[in-house]
């Protein structure tokens, strides 16, 4: 491995030096270039971008290949369930019995929602967008624990524990008490259940009527939020540490990552998804409205649940979830013409040269709305869902960042593009 790049300017030859990483992924380490050249790289949306160093997830977007602190997600999703790959990707190993214990615990002490925050629910319309509720709740947390959110590394850190801990089990809880508040259905209080348990009591248990458990219905609610535990470099993992990277507490880092992922082309790709297969099934289409569509190169025409900024082959996680939905609604002993329409479009998709030359493949989004809705999630709620699996993800991120002292604040450069200098008009004399 080379130790330097070279990088020649008209005459001028400046030495970058060359990283790897511990799967071998090069970089060359451009953070001296302006000042030694005056030059910046312009690289619109990171996508070659390295914006840090981080030992959390390892993806391979070329070869489908997708790794938590070294473990492939399919061992994650065959063996592990979502608290324990929340502990692994926060703290980096899989835990003990006793720190499994400890943090199980963590969480169902802090499952609570303060009985004045809940008073904030009487501001929301029954309309509000559940992620735009989640968001402002989230950073909300900062107003009713202020000692675990000074806005201070040094301090916030020593708390981390619980922060972390409340932050998993709150964004779940609040997750539930909002597809309450829409229903206009009373607030259930947590009970003392496991993790997955405690969400579907939260959502379906009625004043006189508790839910009860099924054990598939936990299973798949487990798989699902597992594999949303983390994903590198993402849009809302990316802002986590960009907010975090000013000094932010984790709870407002954790707020600006929600509002990032509530966007149709991140996390609320989930819900479009949906809303796409319910209208071919509507309009008994067979789904070729929709890709001549994506074909014209518009944005808001795209097929939902295909291609992903870093995956150039199958996202393992759509394999995994594609392959778990058939095996869930079995085990449930229902059907969903949804699936048979969504394995149509693949199937269709996957033979068309459009999205053969751009290499789009199903992402996560694809199939996991089809789990959620055989779990009883309505569609609505679906990027809620995604964010209640990816917090332990954007807190491995804010964490990293908090605890690196030679972390500096994220400030991307530009290119400048607007007017030259100019001198300011009055307004009598503006055409
Ligand atoms: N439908 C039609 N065309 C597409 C799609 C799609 N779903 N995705 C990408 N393209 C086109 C894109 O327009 C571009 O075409 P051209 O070369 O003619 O300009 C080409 O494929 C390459 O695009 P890209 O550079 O791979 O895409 P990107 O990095 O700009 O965007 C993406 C990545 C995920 C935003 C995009 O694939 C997309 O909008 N997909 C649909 C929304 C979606 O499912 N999002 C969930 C992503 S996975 C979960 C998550 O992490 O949030």
């Amino acid at each position: 491995m080379p130790k330097n790049a070279l990088l020649k300017i008209d005459d001028k030859e400046i030495a970058c030096p060359v990283m790897t990483g511990s799967e071998g992924e090069k970089a060359i380490d451009a953070r001296n270039l302006r000042k030694d050249s005056g030059y910046i790289f312009y690289d619109q949306g990171y996508g070659n971008t390295g914006s840090c160093e981080s030992a959390i997830t390892y993806l391979d977007g070329d070869n489908g290949i997708l790794r938590h602190r070294g473990y492939p997600i399919e061992q994650l999703a065959a063996r592990s369930e979502f608290v324990e790959t929340a502990y692994l990707v926060i703290y980096g190993e899989l835990p003990t019995k006793t720190q499994r214990k400890k943090f199980g615990d963590l969480l169902r002490q802090n499952a609570h929602i303060e009985p004045q925050m809940q008073r904030l629910f009487e501001g929301y319309p029954k309309d509000t967008p559940p992620m735009a509720m989640l968001a402002s709740l989230v950073a909300s947390l900062a107003g009713y624990y202020p000692d675990l959110a000074t806005n201070n590394f040094e301090h916030d850190l020593k708390q981390f524990d619980l922060s972390a801990a409340m932050a998993i089990s709150k964004i779940r809880t609040l997750g539930a008490m909002i597809y309450r508040h829409t229903r206009g259905l009373p607030f259930m209080h947590p009970k003392d259940l496991p993790f997955c348990d405690n969400f579907l009591h939260l959502m379906f248990s009625e004043p006189y009527h508790d839910y009860a458990v099924i054990p598939e219905v936990t299973q798949a609610l487990n798989l699902i939020l597992l594999m949303h535990a983390d994903h590198e470099q993402n849009c809302s993992s990316a802002t986590v540490r960009m907010v975090g990277s000013s000094g932010a507490n984790l709870f407002t880092s954790l707020a600006a990552g929600i509002g990032a992922l509530s966007g149709p082309l991140h996390g609320g790709a989930n819900m479009a998804v949906m809303q796409m297969l319910q209208s071919i099934h509507d309009e008994h289409d067979d789904g070729s409205r929709f890709i001549a569509a994506a074909k014209g190169g518009s944005k808001s025409n795209r097929l939902m649940g295909f291609g992903h900024a870093v995956y150039r082959n199958f996202d393992p996680r759509a394999k995994v979830i594609g392959e778990a939905c058939g095996l869930v609604l079995k085990k449930l002993g229902k059907s969903d013409p949804l699936l048979d329409i969504a394995h149509h479009l693949e199937q269709a998709a996957l033979k068309d040269d459009y999205f053969i030359s751009r290499k789009l493949y199903p992402n996560v989004d694809f199939y996991s709305g089809i789990i959620f809705r055989a779990l009883g999630i309505p569609t609505n709620l679906f990027t809620v869902m995604f964010a209640i699996g990816r917090a332990p993800g954007w807190i491995a991120n804010w964490r990293e960042v908090a605890s690196n002292p030679k972390g500096r604040i994220y400030r991307p450069r530009q290119i400048y593009t607007g007017p030259v200098k100019r001198d300011y008009v009055p307004m009598d004399q503006r055409g």
